[in-house]
């Protein structure tokens, strides 16, 4: 099976909407395994811009599409996205989306604790306030609601007893009111006749996939340094976000993820708090931030920008299991006379080519930088390589180099189209 699993590479943010939906022509589906609606994937086609946060990108093409059981749903934002791409002239019926039934269920009480927590925490996270960190904790806790419950709303009640016990006490801590039993199963029986229709088994329909020799895209949230296990703990999201989890989020064999398409930003920038060893306070992180419209597509909050950190994404590379690169943002740079690369760190006289594992090393490790010449002409809007610079094409070249990948496309603008391929990821690492 040609699959093709894309992953981002750093903090989030990278593209992934955009180059998923690129690929999305050539697959027959399109997959999510992790994350929820803390995700932002923005997909522009000519005039039309599409911002999904549960949807998988293969919804634009009208590809179908699975939210497998790795990702946390919030129904009521579900349905929220669902009317406003539908608005948008998108057609999402149960034709086309299917809603893994073993996929647990964000609850207003899981945004709530979020917040309770990061309003009274001396050191913040800096989440997106989506609940998506609660929801897995109830998962992992065995207490969470699935969305295989809403097909039989009489067995709520005890299940929603059996929540409330645990989160009732945590709202006390937080001095806040019990959560209402009556009006969450109340809420949920009103919702339950409108998701039930998409509901379905997402290993099936990846096995009938597989045996119909079908093309199957997987597609990742949020990014590798936001792993719960490889990312810069704890200043990371609640979920694996690494190429392994596709197979478990989904129900699938690891062989069967394909190859691995790490997105990679030409620069770095992060969204929420955390170590950002290349982070650029001053008029060059603005300027990167103005010329990549850095804002984040869920919260509207500014992204923090920085030089290209190779340190970070040759590590990426080996932890998410990365088997070629899309850059993305390249047009971002033009104009910059000199471009800084990190190739390691320094700490007191140590040197460092990896992010230590101890966050207090994280926050004080300091990026030693080579720098490049860069370019004045417009590389945005190219599709050829032979439209590039000499000097943007030192500059990924010197990339690949440090990060130990090679880039397989290649990104100079918001629009679908405007993609450089150098490999099809689709014909194999
Ligand atoms: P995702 O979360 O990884 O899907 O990325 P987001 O959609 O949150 O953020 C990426 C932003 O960069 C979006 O606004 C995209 O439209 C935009 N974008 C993607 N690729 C390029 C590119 O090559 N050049 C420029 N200038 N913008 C891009
Ligand atoms: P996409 O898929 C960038 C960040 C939040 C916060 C941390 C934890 O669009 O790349 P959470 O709400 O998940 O508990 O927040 O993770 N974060 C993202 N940053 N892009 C994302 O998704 C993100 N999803 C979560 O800002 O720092
Ligand atoms: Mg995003």
């Amino acid at each position: 099976m040609a699959n093709v699993t894309v992953i981002g590479a750093q903090w989030g943010d990278e593209g992934k909407g955009k180059i998923i939906d690129w690929l999305a022509n050539r697959a027959e589906m399109v997959v999510r395994f992790q994350g929820g609606n803390n995700a932002g994937h923005t997909i522009v086609v000519g005039d039309k811009t599409y911002k999904l946060s549960l949807l998988p990108s293969g919804v634009v093409q009208g590809k179908r599409s699975i939210i497998g059981n790795g990702v946390v749903v919030d129904p009521w934002s579900l349905l929220d996205e669902i009317a406003r791409v539908s608005a948008a002239g998108l057609k999402i019926t149960p034709e086309i989306l299917v809603l893994a039934e073993n996929a647990v269920l964000v609850l207003p009480l899981h945004r709530e604790l979020d917040a309770m927590r990061e309003e009274a925490a001396a050191q913040k996270i800096g989440t997106t306030k989506r609940g998506i960190g609660p929801a897995y904790e109830d998962k992992v806790g065995r207490r969470a609601l699935r969305a295989i419950d809403l097909m039989d709303p009489a067995t709520l009640p005890g299940k929603i007893e059996r929540l409330l016990a645990h989160h009732n006490v945590l709202r006390r801590g937080f001095g806040h009111p019990h959560a209402d039993a009556d009006a969450l199963l109340k809420a949920l029986s009103e919702i339950a006749p409108k998701i039930t229709p998409f509901l379905g088994s997402s290993w099936r329909e990846l096995d009938a996939a597989k045996r119909a020799g079908k093309r199957v895209l997987f597609e990742g949230a949020q990014a590798v340094l936001l792993d719960i296990d490889h990312g810069t703990y704890p200043f990371v999201t609640s979920s694996n976000t690494v190429a392994g989890q596709a197979a478990a989020g989904s129900g699938v064999s690891p062989r069967d993820i394909g190859t691995v398409l790490g997105i990679v930003k030409s620069y770095t920038t992060r969204v929420g708090e955390g170590p950002f060893p290349t982070e650029l306070k001053d008029d060059t992180g603005e300027r990167l931030g103005a010329r990549g419209n850095e804002f984040g597509t869920v919260t509207g909050r500014k992204r923090r920008c920085g030089w290209f950190d190779a340190v970070l994404v040759r590590q990426t590379v080996i932890t998410g299991g990365v088997d070629g690169i899309a850059l993305t943002k390249l047009d971002v740079l033009d104009g910059f006379e000199t471009i800084k690369i990190a190739t390691h760190y320094e700490l007191e006289g140590k040197k460092f080519d990896h992010l230590p594992a101890d966050a207090n090393l994280q926050a004080r490790i300091k990026p030693v930088y080579e720098s490049l010449e860069g370019w004045s002409e417009s590389t945005r809007g190219a599709r050829s390589w032979a439209q590039l610079p000499a000097n943007a094409i030192k500059y990924v070249r010197r990339i690949e180099e440090l990060i130990g990948a090679q880039v397989a496309l290649l990104s100079t603008s918001p629009d679908r189209d405007d993609t450089i391929t150098v490999k099809d990821p689709f014909v194999g690492r």
